[in-house]
């Protein structure tokens, strides 16, 4: 019985996917290789230093720890440069409408996510009000598919991991999840997230009657 639902942000709750796309994209054309959408599905949900490995072994390139260091900070200073000019309006379509019925519902919600930049989003959004819990990636050290951050928000929540859903639009956070022995609910194409348990192409039209419908229609 689900009583707790966690939400990753980027691509989930707010259309900052694509920025994240673009300052990788910036990072990698300045070290002299091209990198495709395609190709960035492999750093969703992936932790900043994670996804400059991931980048990297793409463009067949080492880096010093010190070159590391400067072309995450680079990266994030662009990225941050973009969400600072967000506003309530990057909120994904959907988003607002189930995370007010759920607070309606009495059904608990967290954030699940692995960026550091999670709270400039969510006050620049408005978003944090509809939260009753916040796990980010301040207060992680494993990144995802290691399921603590969802284990840190069910335990925010004083759930058990079998009483959460958590919803994601990165095939590395519904492992995560799925990790942590929760329920998952994909945002995207099942192509990419085709070990979610319910999929969602976005979060329009996503009310708690059909989650508890899909989620009873599944096999136990
Ligand atoms: C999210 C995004 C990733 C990003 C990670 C770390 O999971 O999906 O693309 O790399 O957060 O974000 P940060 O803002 O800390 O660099
Ligand atoms: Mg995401």
């Amino acid at each position: 019985n689900i009583k707790g639902i966690i939400f990753d942000l980027d691509g989930v709750l707010v259309d900052t996917a694509r920025y994240h796309f673009q300052a990788w994209r910036q990072l990698a054309e300045s070290l002299g290789f091209s990198f495709t959408e395609e190709e960035n599905e492999r750093l969703k949900g992936v932790s900043r230093r994670a996804s400059l490995e991931i980048l990297l072994s793409m463009g067949k390139l080492t880096l010093s720890e010190d070159e590391k260091e400067s072309a995450m900070a680079s990266k994030n200073k662009n990225y941050v440069e973009m969400i600072g000019k967000m506003t309530p309006e990057g909120i994904l379509p959907g988003a607002l409408d189930l995370l007010k019925e759920l607070k309606q519902s009495g059904i608990k919600t967290a954030l699940g996510s692995a960026s550091k930049n999670a709270p400039l989003i969510l006050e620049r959004t408005g978003l944090a009000r509809y939260l009753d819990a916040v796990v980010d990636g301040n207060r992680t050290s494993r990144a995802k598919p290691d399921p603590e951050v969802f284990l840190l928000g069910a335990g925010d929540l004083k759930l058990e991991p079998g009483e959460c859903l958590v919803f994601e639009d990165a095939a590395a956070g519904i492992e995560a999840a799925q990790n942590a022995g929760m329920k998952t609910a994909g945002i995207g194409r099942k192509n990419q997230l085709n070990r979610a348990d319910i999929l969602f192409p976005n979060l329009q039209g996503v009310t708690w009657s059909v989650l508890s419908k899909k989620l009873s229609d599944l096999p136990r």
